[in-house]
Formats: structure tokens, sequence, C-alpha cells
């Protein structure tokens, strides 16, 4: 999960938010949180806060598993999973809540990053432009796939971050442009959505994370800023 680049232009909120969640909170980021986690129960199902306490870091190897497809029908406990990681998306968007928790801004959550490896992943990537405050893309997407995709490749030109990376990893990440997945949301419903340019990034991103895939693995480790001809580069 997490964000990348981004920015410049009608992007400018986005960037800023943006940048902030590339950039580790060297400060911030080490001083555990104090509070317990927020347990509460709804109509049975243990449900509670997500915090950056919950989200697993680079090294454990549960990020690295190609993680479990859901069964249908959504169990409570999956779809509430769902609930809990949208929540944790919009606690990270909003400055002051994301202040008080200690929240790093993410555009995107996978469920093996809290330590389970089921192919759940809540995306939520707000709106460019300031007329329409409408997010540019927000679900929770229960076993998603890429149906098919651009020749077009993309990268942001601010490379790429990640809730369970704690470090700056500069490079081009190099995607598809346009993606059009399906997945299942939390009532079960099958949808189908073609994405482009920076929501499009989001979901590989998020879609790796289900795989066992980190953003780094996709930068050239000896060249990481450099771009054969062609590739769109996102601010
Ligand atoms: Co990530």
């Amino acid at each position: 999960g997490g964000g990348g680049g981004g920015g410049g232009g009608v992007k400018k909120k986005l960037s800023l938010k943006l940048s902030n969640a590339v950039r580790p909170l060297v400060v911030v980021h080490f001083i555990r949180s104090q509070r317990a986690r927020n347990f509460y129960i709804v109509g049975g199902i243990t449900s509670s806060m997500i915090t950056m306490d919950d989200i697993i870091r680079e090294g454990n190897p549960t990020l690295r598993e190609v993680a479990k497809e859901v069964p249908f029908p959504l169990s409570e406990a999956d779809i509430q999973l769902g609930k809990d990681m949208m929540e944790f998306l919009e606690n990270s968007q909003d400055p002051v809540k994301a202040e008080e928790l200690n929240l790093r801004g993410g555009v995107g959550l996978a469920a093996p990053q809290l330590d389970i490896s089921k192919r759940i992943t809540a995306v939520l990537v707000p709106s460019s432009d300031p007329e329409n405050p409408e997010p540019e893309f927000k679900d929770v997407l229960y076993n998603p796939k890429i149906l098919s995709h651009s020749v077009q490749e993309a990268c942001l030109g601010e490379g790429e971050g990640c809730l369970s990376v704690d470090r700056e990893v500069p490079g081009y990440v190099v995607r598809h442009a346009r993606i059009t997945i399906s997945y299942y949301d939390m009532q079960g419903k099958k949808q189908k959505v073609r994405l482009k340019n920076y929501a499009a990034i989001v979901v590989q991103h998020e879609i790796d994370h289900l795989n066992g895939v980190m953003f780094y693995d996709h930068i050239n480790e000896k060249n990481p800023f450099s771009l054969k001809g062609g590739i769109l580069v996102i601010d």
C-alpha cells in the first residue's frame, strides 16, 4: 500500500499528500503509538481501527507470499476487514486524524500488509480536480485481476513509496499506463473498471502486494532513473 510521487499542476493537492507518503517520518515513525488497538464489536465481528502498528514492514515474509483468493459469499470478517482498511486510508488522508494517529498518508492498503495473506486491497485515490471532490477511484477490491492493459507504459516522476517500507527507494517504477481490472466489491458484486495513469499505477502497486511483489523489485538497480523511450512520466 502506500503512495508514490506525483504532483505539480492540477495534482498539487495530491502531490503534497504523496510526497508526505514517500518521505519516511523518521521522528514520528519510530515512536510506537502508546494507544492500544481500539477493539469494538460490530454485529459479533471483531473490528479494530488500523494504525501504523498493524502494518508489517519489509523483511516480514508475508509480504513475499502469493496471497489466497477470498471465498464467496464474503464472510462478515472479510467484509469488516475491507471496511477497516478503507477507514485507515480515509484517516490517513485526513490531516487532523493522520496527525492524531501518526498515520502516513496512503492511497492503497493490501491485506498482506496487515499480515493477512488474502487477495483484498483498499484503494482511495483522491480527486485531482479541485472542482470535483469525488475521489478518482475508491473501492475495496476482492480478488482483483488485470484483464488487459495498454502497451503504453508509465511511471511516477517522483517514484513510489509504500506503507511497509520505512525508507525512500529512489527510481522509476515502470508499469502499464492503463489497465482494465475486474474485482468483487464488498457487496459481492463483480465490477469491471478501466483505470489510467495515477489510479492505474496505484492499483498495480496494490495487486503486486497480493503477489508478493514490492515496488522496488521493478526499479533498475544499476540505473534507477534510466527510461527507454515512449514511457509516460506522470507528475
Ligand atoms: Co505498498
